[in-house]
């Protein structure tokens, strides 16, 4: 008798180690538990058992009964919350998936790059590092021009070179293209800028721009008014209207900047275009003689055109924003809007 309780203690604990579900749960209890089943069977041959082993046989018995049951309440527990885990409230709607996406600046990036190409234009990048040369003059600033003040430049050391700055404008690639390449050249120039100012709702020391530059035999400013007010069009709306406005780069002659009728309050007047009821959205020119003759390109045969925009400044127009910081704050709330 001794024996069999033994081997049944055995039966039991493997029946307990491979429960896995509630089902199998329940048939270990009808298998062991029940009156029929296999403990219940043992105790009635208790009757068989000798009278001086009665006692030991009956305290295994009771032992093996205590085992079974708590063994099987314990893979209860289990069982019931594995089977709970994965359907809490089959009616609760689901939990929303958060997706990131790009970053409204490059999104604007890529749409005014896109425009440009379905123009013809190419995209080419430079150094967010330059030297004095290509940032200022090559591009035909005095060597008094104020721009080049510590005021608005950060200047880089690196070695013995004192020439080096975190570029100041997109400008400098215009002069790596056309000293690399033979005319015709078309391309924009998207990328990273740097100034020395502080941080406003209207200024950032770090910012994004695009150059464009196109130069051929024969290009006129009725192409580069053309073509910026295509772009205009194709990124702010149809119903635009615009403007050029004589104004001054070291590098085009003549020079102009550009604005657009605020579409906030359609050229009536408001905070966004601080009451005039135009907004500037570039500066642009053709290109100057002596650049071109700076990268061996002839301005008797060649001419060009060029200009360049501020993205975030594009990009807050666009969708009527008026504190630049909220672009690099990182607040999600902000960002996922767009
Ligand atoms: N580089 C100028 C700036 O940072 C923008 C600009 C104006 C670029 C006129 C041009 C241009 O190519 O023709 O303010």
């Amino acid at each position: 008798m001794l024996e069999e309780i033994k081997k049944l203690r055995s039966k039991i604990d493997a029946d307990l180690q491979a429960i896995s579900s509630a089902e199998e749960a329940e048939a270990f209890r009808l298998k062991h538990l029940v009156r029929k089943g296999t403990i219940a069977t043992l105790f009635e041959r208790m009757r068989e058992v000798a009278n001086e082993e009665k006692r030991l046989v009956g305290k295994e018995l009771n032992q093996l009964r205590a085992f079974a049951q708590s063994g099987f309440d314990e893979a209860q527990i289990k069982t019931e919350q594995k089977s709970k885990e994965p359907i809490q409230d089959p009616t609760l709607p689901p939990r929303k998936l958060y997706h990131g996406h790009e970053h409204p600046i490059m999104q604007a990036k890529a749409r005014i790059q896109e425009i440009f190409i379905r123009m013809g234009f190419t995209v080419a990048t430079g150094p967010d590092i330059e030297d004095d040369y290509h940032n200022f003059e090559a591009l035909n600033f005095s060597p008094d021009h104020p721009a080049r003040d510590m005021q608005d430049t950060f200047f880089v050391k690196h070695g013995d070179r004192d020439d080096l700055v975190l570029r100041t404008h997109t400008s400098p690639v215009q002069i790596r293209l056309m000293k690399s390449q033979k005319p015709p050249i078309r391309a924009i120039m998207p990328g990273r800028v740097y100034r020395n100012e502080a941080i406003t709702a209207r200024a950032l020391a770090e910012f994004y721009q695009v150059e464009g530059l196109y130069v051929d035999k024969g290009v006129t400013m009725a192409q580069l008014k053309g073509t910026l007010f295509e772009f205009a069009r194709a990124y702010y709306g149809k119903d635009i209207k615009f403007r050029f406005r004589p104004s001054f780069f070291p590098f085009t002659e003549p020079s102009a900047e550009m604005d657009i009728t605020c579409f906030l309050c359609d050229g009536k007047g408001c905070r966004v275009c601080k009451y005039s009821g135009w907004l500037e959205i570039l500066g642009c020119g053709m290109v100057h003689p002596n650049v071109l003759r700076n990268c061996d390109i002839d301005p008797e045969v060649y001419s060009g055109y060029a200009f360049g925009m501020g993205i975030e400044r594009t990009q807050m127009l666009a969708i009527g924003l008026d504190d630049i910081r909220l672009f690099y704050e990182n607040d999600v709330r902000f960002l996922s809007q767009f």
